[in-house]
């Protein structure tokens, strides 16, 4: 049985990495679910987020990437996959997590939320906060992975040059 790691991951973090990387310890498998919804205003587009998990999880050969539009359950449903992964970092995340899960419970009845407790070392690392202190000139090298930082300088670049 295989499972499915999903999220906007925008971008993806040490702290992704680490889900999905114990995920696959425990699945076999993990199919890491990027959403691409025109709703949501991400920084990166999905091909980029796409390409950023694909970079950093190279090495780890139970691991699929993928992105998906549409409701979850429904992906789930068409991959024939029933257990979906998150990470928890702290309590504050639970009040969001339990609600997801428990709206995919009530939208799928088969499928399973199974939640990893984040290392203590990731415990405050989002995406939101990243591109925050890296926007603000801060240093972010150990809480991403080596193709995001290099993403966000192309980024920098070609603002840099929209501003000339
Ligand atoms: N390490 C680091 N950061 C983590 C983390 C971990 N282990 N676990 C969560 N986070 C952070 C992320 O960095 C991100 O931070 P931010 O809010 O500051 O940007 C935040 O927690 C959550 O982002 P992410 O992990 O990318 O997931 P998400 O909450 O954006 O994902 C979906 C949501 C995609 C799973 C959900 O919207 C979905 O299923 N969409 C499809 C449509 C659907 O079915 N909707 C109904 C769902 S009930």
């Amino acid at each position: 049985m295989g499972a499915v790691f999903p999220g906007t991951f925008d971008p993806f973090t040490n702290g992704h990495l680490d889900i999905a990387e114990r995920a696959a310890r425990i699945f076999g498998e993990v199919t890491v679910a990027v959403v691409d919804s025109p709703r949501l205003k991400t920084f990166f587009s999905v091909d980029e987020r796409v390409e950023q998990v694909k970079s950093a999880c190279k090495n780890i050969s139970q691991v699929k990437i993928e992105s998906f539009s549409g409701l979850l359950v429904d992906y789930l449903k068409e991959r024939n996959e029933i257990v979906i992964v998150r990470g928890l970092r702290a309590v504050s995340d639970y009040e969001y997590e339990i609600q997801m899960a428990l709206m995919n419970k009530s939208l799928s009845q088969e499928v399973e939320t199974c939640f990893l407790a984040a290392r203590e070392v990731n415990s405050f690392v989002s995406s939101s906060l990243v591109k925050n202190v890296w926007l603000a000139g801060g240093k972010i090298d150990h809480l991403v992975p080596e193709l995001v930082l290099a993403d966000l300088s192309k980024h920098r670049l070609s603002k840099e040059k929209e501003e000339i």
